[in-house]
């Protein structure tokens, strides 16, 4: 089975929501906030250790209906029962999407091509809770016999972004191990993590699905060629490891077979921070902490699938993102959590977001003529008040803005806490409200100052208001986001889990690099030829 090709601009509920918006765009929260005392109450989902407050979004108990009759009818609840139950919903790559069944308990069943996939995800699970516990305990040793201090994680786009973003969030549940990423074809990258390292005391991590990235490839042999000078060939076996689903590459670089983390052609590269891409998670936060993450993950995962779309986090997010999106040609929405050891995240969710939903074709094969993947961009807060912040209150755009905060610190300094979280509580009552004229006269100013200092306000914002930064609830946090991209991507009829649009760049990029020692150069645009050539000239 495949999944539904329902063009969503041609179901009876666009059609209702197009009449609704233009009847109800110029609305200001303020009032609406005004007309329904119980309106905060009614657009907030409580579950688990999530407070999800929406109820600061442009939207009524009438759009909230008419987008729910669009998941209904773009079919949404057939395609979440496609997507856990095996099915080959990446059409255009011929895979089944099962990045849920990382996360699973080990009596679940999923099944790909009709086999139970559970034992060898818990094989490798297995695997790499032993080599956690021996690294970590310092029973694996160097080429030496010295216990590891450092691990280096080589790997780029899905194979370094979400385990770079994890192993910061979770920074505070650390071991004693210092990790270090080298993902950029810029030389000058692993050159300064190399500045850092001790051969004697280094594991390296080669992170590649395909085993055949420029970058990943790139940097693994300069850090072996830089390793070989003070280490023997045989101790490659001792210090580099690989995870792959390409296994015969990878024994091709030298790595022993033993050192060998396989995954799966079903775990999409974006979503594979649960399978034993998240090696290095494991080794910096413990093999506990890493089943934390997952299980929470997992829990989102349950809700996902069981909770009414009414009530369902990644649904209803989804729903209100296609809103502003689709209606209100809303370009970007940002992302601000309000803790300093999210400051990847947004940078994470790039690549899951941007990846999978910036398409132009639709499931049928049509070119779209709405539009699709939204931008997405972020900083943590309180920092981002004092940078863009400016743009999102007084600014002609339209920003949507998930707020992402947790009620308690981790190192418990509460003064510290209040003020971040007065921070977090007032932005998006600033964003709401806004601030009138008569306002800001009231507060004394005068002339023609006046017009600079009024705030329209009416700036949609949702707030996920989390208990605490935990391994469990940050999987819950990261899955959650996954969801919505899986929901709109059915909204938007189009294929999330492929990623045809970076290839060409690539392709470009191998043909220039051999024009490098060529005197001649292939056909290119004019202004390609001249950039080539003053390049060459130096
Ligand atoms: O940028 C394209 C991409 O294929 C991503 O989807 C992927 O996460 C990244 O490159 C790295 O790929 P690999 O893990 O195969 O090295």
């Amino acid at each position: 089975m495949s999944l539904p090709t329902v063009n969503p601009t041609e179901t009876n509920s666009w059609k209702k929501l197009q009449e609704h918006y233009n009847k109800i765009n110029s609305l200001h929260l303020k009032d609406l906030f005004a007309q329904d005392t119980k309106r905060a109450d009614k657009f907030t989902i409580k579950w688990d250790d999530f407070y999800v407050d929406f109820s600061k979004n442009r939207i009524t108990e009438d759009t909230l209906k008419y987008l729910l009759e669009l998941a209904d009818e773009v079919k949404l609840k057939d395609a979440i029962k496609s997507q856990f139950s095996g099915e080959i919903i990446n059409q255009t790559e011929g895979r089944a999407v099962l990045h849920t069944a990382l996360r699973a308990p080990k009596s679940a069943v999923f099944k790909v091509d009709g086999v139970n996939v559970m034992p060898e995800i818990y094989a490798v699970k297995q695997k790499m809770e032993a080599f956690t516990n021996e690294v970590v305990n310092g029973e694996r040793k160097g080429f030496t016999g010295k216990a590891f201090t450092d691990v280096v994680n080589i790997g780029i786009g899905g194979s370094d972004l979400g385990p770079a973003m994890v192993v910061e969030a979770l920074q505070f549940y650390k071991n004693q191990l210092t990790t270090h990423f080298v993902s950029n074809i810029d030389g000058d990258h692993v050159n300064e993590v190399i500045k850092k390292l001790n051969p004697e005391t280094t594991l390296f991590v080669i992170v590649s699905k395909t085993f055949t990235t420029q970058e990943t490839l790139s940097n693994a042999n300069t850090l072996k060629a830089w390793f070989l000078k003070s280490a023997p060939e045989a101790a490659i076996a001792k210090q580099f490891v690989a995870v792959s689903t390409n296994i015969q590459n990878v024994k091709a670089f030298g790595i022993d077979e033993n050192n060998i983390f396989p995954m799966w052609d079903w775990v999409g590269g974006r979503f594979s921070l649960w399978s034993a891409v998240g090696l290095t998670i494991s080794l910096a936060v413990g093999f506990k902490n890493f089943d934390s993450l997952l299980q929470g993950a997992n829990k989102m995962d349950e809700h996902f699938k069981n909770e009414g779309f009414k009530t369902n986090i990644p649904v209803v997010l989804a729903l209100i993102s296609v809103w502003y999106n689709n209606f209100f040609k809303a370009e970007s929405e940002a992302v601000i959590p309000y803790s300093q050891y999210l400051n990847q995240f947004a940078t994470y969710l790039q690549q899951g977001i941007m990846e999978s939903n910036g398409k132009s074709v639709d499931r049928n094969g049509n070119p779209i003529n709405y539009q699709t993947g939204t931008i997405i961009w972020g900083e943590p807060g309180s920092n981002s008040q004092h940078a863009f912040f400016q743009l999102i209150h007084q600014g002609t755009k339209l920003i949507p803005a998930d707020f992402i905060g947790f009620v308690k610190s981790l190192h418990g300094n509460q003064e510290h806490q209040d003020k971040l979280m007065s921070n977090f509580l007032a932005q998006t009552e600033a964003l709401l409200n806004g601030k009138t004229k008569a306002e800001v006269i009231a507060e004394g100013a005068t002339g023609d100052l006046i017009p600079f200092k009024v705030f329209q306000g009416n700036k949609p914002t949702n707030t996920i208001f989390i208990n605490k930064l935990t391994p469990e609830n940050l999987g819950k946090l990261i899955a959650m986001y996954e969801h919505k991209i899986f929901v709109q991507g059915i909204i938007w009829n189009i294929f999330s889990y492929d990623q045809f649009g970076v290839e060409l760049g690539k392709q470009l990029a191998s043909k220039i690099l051999q024009e490098f020692n060529k005197s001649s150069t292939n056909k290119h645009d004019a202004s390609t030829l001249n950039l080539l050539n003053y390049y060459k000239s130096y």
